[in-house]
């Protein structure tokens, strides 16, 4: 079975890492997939994005990294992926998650959305929260690999010049 894991990964953090080595336990093969999406001003491109996934994943040999545009189901009956993975950390994220999964249903309804309960010790992290600490001049080491907090260091130096 194919499993896509959609997203936005601006940037991949820990937490996305453990989903998707967890993910790649549990599919034959695994699609992370990110969306390419002209609504968001993004820290980083989609070609960096992609970069840095294959960079933090480069273990894992049942993984491909892609991006895609439009709907993600859409996307999913293209690469014949029967699964949408989706991170789930705290209630807060349940409404919306669940809003998502039943509209995916009625969009298609042999695409199944499975939810992996994040691990405890990242139960409080997000892309959104790493880049706020940065932009206030915190240390991210701990919340996303090394190459990426190299990047986002690099991102905000050119920003925020001192
Ligand atoms: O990492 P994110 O930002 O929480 O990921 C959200 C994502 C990309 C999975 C979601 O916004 C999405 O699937 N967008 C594509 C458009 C779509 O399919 N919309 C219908 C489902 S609500």
């Amino acid at each position: 079975m194919i499993a896509i894991y959609p997203g936005s990964f601006d940037p991949i953090t820990l937490g996305h890492v453990d989903i998707i080595e967890r993910s790649c336990r549990l599919f034959e093969r695994i699609i992370v997939a990110v969306l390419r999406n002209p609504n968001k001003t993004p820290m980083f491109t989609v070609p960096q994005r992609l970069d840095q996934i294959r960079l933090s994943t480069r273990h894992l040999p049942n993984l491909e990294v892609d991006s895609f545009d439009g709907l993600t189901v859409n996307y999913a009956r293209m690469r014949q992926g029967g699964v949408l993975i989706r991170g789930l950390r705290a209630i807060s994220d349940f409404e919306a998650e669940l809003q998502m999964a039943h509209t995916n249903k009625t969009l298609s309804t042999e695409i199944e959305t499975v939810f992996l309960a994040t691990s405890n010790e990242y139960s409080f992290l997000s892309s959104s929260l790493v880049k706020e600490i940065a932009k206030f001049g915190g240390s991210i080491d701990h919340l996303v690999p090394p190459h990426v907090a190299i990047d986002i260091y690099r991102c905000q130096a050119k920003t925020h010049p001192t």
